[in-house]
């Protein structure tokens, strides 16, 4: 009966990383069982973020980390769930997390291919009041099989394997590419398994919702506020764009990936940079969105062309439906 196929032909994450990589013959299944560490260190946080108010996990740890933040308990605990699930994968060289000052370089007799670039727990301002957080992560292969060194973390984006970020909201959801499109993934937690519900995501050609934090619209460039009025007051008669800014990456970038639209971090006075992280931040969103359709920009260049030179490195960006980028894109070129 094909009505019940679905409900015995389980489609886990796993066997679908699997049928993805039995395209590469030389693969040995190193791939899907780093994967597999990645999604454990997501099944824990998605459980700890549940029970976060019950568990006396809300509040800060009484430590800030290299970005200047206060890091709350569940930064530091997601944090350390992923550094050891990683290691201990046996599959890593080199980690770069948003919490760590450093890069951890994998003991030899646990070292694999693969660096991971991750933001354990993104949205870290929301955790204290019950809005969706996430988790984001790029995979590189390291550059040749010499001593690992940073190098093999500055590469630029378009050197990904994959990436994707897991977002903790109404459910647990992991959205992954491995460079052959974008899908979703959702927890059945009387499994304890993702199960494949969002096949073959692409993103809107054009959308009509607008993500920034206006509260820095004194700060903006030109061209951002130019693209922003533009938003509000359309010069060709069509309506307005709604803005909608959750201020978690991850669900603002979740909701432009399905419906569509624009989500901005722009570059302000106060920091030229803007302040999205390039590794573990800007990289793989912006991987995703090209490979869902999209199209991601810094403001000066495609953002996946950046080279980044220090691992915590900040860009603006502009990520979305291609044809919302490429408004953007044309009064950045014209202010030249
Ligand atoms: P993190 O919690 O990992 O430090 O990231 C927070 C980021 C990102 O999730 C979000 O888009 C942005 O900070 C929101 O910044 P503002 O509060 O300045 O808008
Ligand atoms: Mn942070
Ligand atoms: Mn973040
Ligand atoms: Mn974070």
């Amino acid at each position: 009966h094909a009505a019940d196929a679905h409900r015995t032909d389980l489609m886990t994450i796993t066997r679908f990383v699997l049928n993805e990589q039995s395209k590469y013959p030389e693969s040995r299944g190193d791939f899907t069982i780093l994967l597999n560490h990645i999604v454990l260190g997501c099944k824990f946080v998605c459980s700890a973020v549940n029970k976060a108010g019950l568990a006396k996990l809300i509040g800060l740890a009484g430590e800030t980390n290299v970005q200047g933040e206060e890091q709350k308990k569940l930064d530091v605990l997601s944090n350390e769930v992923f550094v050891k699930a990683l290691v201990s994968s046996g599959r890593t060289c080199i980690l770069v997390s948003e919490e760590d000052e450093e890069a951890t370089f994998v003991d030899p007799s646990k070292r694999g291919r693969y660096c991971v670039v991750f933001d354990p727990l993104d949205g870290s301002s929301n955790i204290d009041c019950g809005v969706s957080i996430g988790t984001i992560f790029g995979i590189y292969m390291m550059k040749d099989n010499h001593e690992p060194t940073l190098d093999d973390v500055l590469q630029p984006g378009k050197q990904m394997l994959a990436a994707g970020y897991c977002m903790y909201g109404s459910s647990c959801t992991l959205v992954l590419s491995t460079g052959g499109g974008v899908n979703g993934f959702t927890l059945d937690p009387s499994l304890g398994e993702f199960l494949l519900t969002h096949p073959d995501i692409k993103i809107p050609k054009k959308g009509k919702i607008y993500s920034v934090n206006e509260g820095n619209a004194k700060n903006w460039d030109g061209p951002t506020a130019k693209y922003v009025e533009k938003c509000k007051f359309p010069k060709d008669g069509s309506s307005p764009k709604s803005l909608r800014y959750i201020g978690s990456m991850v669900a603002d970038v979740h909701r432009t990936l399905l419906y569509g639209g624009i989500f901005l971090y722009p570059a302000d006075k106060k920091s030229p940079s803007g302040k999205l992280r390039v590794l573990y931040e800007v990289f793989p969103m912006s991987f995703l969105m090209e490979q869902a359709g999209g199209q991601a920009f810094t403001g000066k260049q495609r953002a996946l062309d950046l080279v980044p030179t220090k691992i915590h490195e900040r860009s603006p960006i502009f990520l979305g439906s291609f044809d919302d980028v490429e408004d953007i894109k044309a009064l950045y070129a014209a202010e030249g």
